[in-house]
């Protein structure tokens, strides 16, 4: 029985959904954020004081790296440390079908964040999700979309699983609240593989104006990323993970969804077409 989850990243996409999720069934949430208020429980990667109260009674970690660190373990390492002296006993880790993917390999910062959890002697489960669906209305495809109806990527006719981050949240759900999922490593996918150009197609369809996507080079996205702010090294592990897929490696589809939560992973359609208003002009 769990009583207490502590979910990080509770303002992010997958974070967000879980804790509805978890509020919905009727489990205690902490929801962790740098910006507290609102319910919700101060939590900072970079604050390692806001870690022990966040932790105090609490049952199950939902873990979610601190964003743009492509080795995140010097952080990871004594928050897992002091989870298992709290008492956590399970610990959920959102990582990524990334790590399988050979010129990410082992020895990445995610692959290391992995065996870290691996080893913490708390049950665990780990999570690898392919693209999420909300990268085009929630996150970093988002900004072209609104500004010149178009989103580039490195990925070229390369195809993804887009999975829907709800999708993801119930899974994690499952894996934080029955037993079962202790040592299971799942790749969440959704049900169908498409390129980005056939997702910018049905965005478009939903958002009844022409979306299109703009291949570019692996150099050309680097420099976009790194005149973004993105750390260099942080920038080779997307542009890493984009090359990977235009080489055929981000298309598997797996059943996990389903198996897990027993209803089937959600169409990229069906994604799409609730998240219309995101693609809303002004
Ligand atoms: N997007 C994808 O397609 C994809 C695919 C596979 C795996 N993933 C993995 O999913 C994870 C989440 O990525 P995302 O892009 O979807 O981000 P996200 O979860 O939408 O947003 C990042 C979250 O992290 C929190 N956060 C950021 N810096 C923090 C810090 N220093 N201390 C505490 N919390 C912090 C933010 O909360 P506050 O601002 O409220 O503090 C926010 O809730 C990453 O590890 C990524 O590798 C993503």
């Amino acid at each position: 029985m769990t009583d207490t989850v502590l979910v990080l990243g509770a303002t992010g996409k997958t974070g967000r959904r879980l804790v509805s999720r978890l509020t919905a069934q009727g489990v205690a949430v902490r929801a962790a954020s740098r910006k507290p208020g609102e319910g919700r429980t101060l939590f900072d990667w970079d604050r390692p004081e806001t870690h022990a109260p966040a932790l105090a009674g609490v049952d199950a970690v939902y873990l979610v790296a601190p964003d743009l660190v492509e080795d995140p373990t010097a952080m990871t390492g004594p928050f897992l440390a002091a989870a298992r002296l709290a008492g956590v006993k399970r610990v959920v880790l959102l990582s990524s079908m990334g790590v399988t993917f050979p010129n990410e390999g082992p020895g990445s910062g995610r692959d290391k964040l992995e065996r870290q959890v691996m080893a913490s002697r708390m049950d665990w489960t780990v999570l690898r999700p392919g693209g999420f669906s909300q990268n085009f209305s929630e996150g970093f495809l988002l900004p072209g979309i609104l500004q010149a109806g178009a989103f580039a990527t490195a990925t070229g006719d390369g195809a993804v699983a887009f999975v829907d981050a709800d999708d993801i949240a119930a899974v994690a759900a499952v894996a934080l609240t029955q037993d079962g999922h202790a040592g299971a490593t799942y790749e969440v996918t959704g049900p169908q593989a498409l390129t980005f150009s056939q997702a910018a197609e049905i965005i478009g369809q939903a958002a009844g104006r022409t979306i299109a996507h703009r291949p570019i080079s692996s150099e050309a996205l680097t420099d976009l990323l790194v005149g973004f702010g993105l750390p260099r090294d942080y920038a080779a592990l997307v542009v890493g993970n984009q090359d990977a897929i235009r080489d055929g490696l981000g298309a598997r589809v797996s059943d996990v969804v389903a198996r897990v939560t027993g209803r089937p992973a959600t169409p990229f359609a069906d994604y799409a077409a609730r998240a219309a208003p995101a693609w809303a002009r002004g």
